[in-house]
């Protein structure tokens, strides 16, 4: 039997990078998936990739801007009307943008706040219930930046706090409302993905012990252990999937 096999697993951010890949990889272990984003176009070829390489399970791509709270409500509607009943819910849609201090704005706190920590807060807010009821448990995908100021250095005003306030929402979360669910969190270091628009990571090559940049597999497979039953009594975690960057 594989490890994730009759669960329904909500992915944010299902659309691209570490979300992609963790839809993969879950789907791979028996999961069906409920892919949430915004790009229909990339929602789509997702959604056919899955269900061409994984007959068994059932994949629908839900659109949804996560950054409008009243949109979720009609999201959790829209999954729920399509028979879905959420086992696990990961909280992974994010964006990375730098501010140095005096460039933050209000308008720039709010796209970051109401990305990285509003679309978890009322994400859960709406699924929690049923992941309750279902034995299931919630997956955060925050950073290593929300862990270490050195690792955010000085152009993080906005993501790392926001990282970081995820971190404590998790932990927050995990111990409220256990037993009856585990709630944990993931801190991937960096990765080649599309959320860096700068792709010369010779900077940050030298502080990854690991001599190498993450992969987005890394991240998901890492991942499929947290949300599986193979970590039944973790709950409250703040795992670091960094190659030893934050060491
Ligand atoms: N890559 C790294 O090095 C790294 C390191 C540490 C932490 N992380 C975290 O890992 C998560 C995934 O990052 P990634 O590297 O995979 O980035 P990515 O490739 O840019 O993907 C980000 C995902 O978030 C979704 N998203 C962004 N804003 C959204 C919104 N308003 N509503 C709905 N969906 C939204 C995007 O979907 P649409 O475009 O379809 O809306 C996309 O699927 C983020 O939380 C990021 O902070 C990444």
């Amino acid at each position: 039997m594989q490890r994730l096999q009759g669960k329904t697993i909500l992915i944010t951010g299902a659309t691209s990078g570490l979300g992609e890949a963790m839809a993969h990889c879950f789907a791979g272990e028996g999961a069906s998936i409920v892919a949430v984003g915004r790009n229909h176009a990339r929602g789509e070829t997702l959604i056919d990739a899955l269900t061409a390489r994984h007959s068994a399970i059932r994949a629908q791509f839900f659109p949804c801007d996560l950054t409008d709270a009243h949109a979720i409500g009609d999201l959790r509607k829209a999954i729920t009307a399509s028979g879905f009943a959420i086992d696990v819910l990961v909280n992974n849609a994010g964006i990375f943008k730098t501010y140095r201090l005096e460039e933050v704005t209000p308008e720039a706190y709010d796209l970051v706040f109401r990305t990285n920590v509003g679309s978890a807060i009322f994400m859960t807010q709406a699924f929690i219930d049923e992941v309750c009821q279902r034995g299931g448990n919630i997956l955060n995908i925050a950073s290593i930046g929300g862990l270490q100021s050195y690792i955010a250095g000085r152009s993080q005003y906005l993501y790392a706090p926001s990282k970081a306030a995820l971190i404590e929402f998790s932990q927050l979360c995990a111990k409220n409302y256990a037993p009856d669910i585990r709630v944990n969190c993931l801190c991937p270091g960096p990765n080649d993905t599309p959320i860096y628009e700068n792709k010369d990571f010779s900077r940050i090559l030298p502080s990854i012990p690991m001599g190498r940049m993450g992969k987005p597999a890394d991240v998901a497979r890492a991942a499929s252990f947290l949300i599986s039953d193979d970590a039944s009594y973790i709950t409250g975690a703040v795992l670091t999937v960094d190659g030893g960057s934050s060491i």
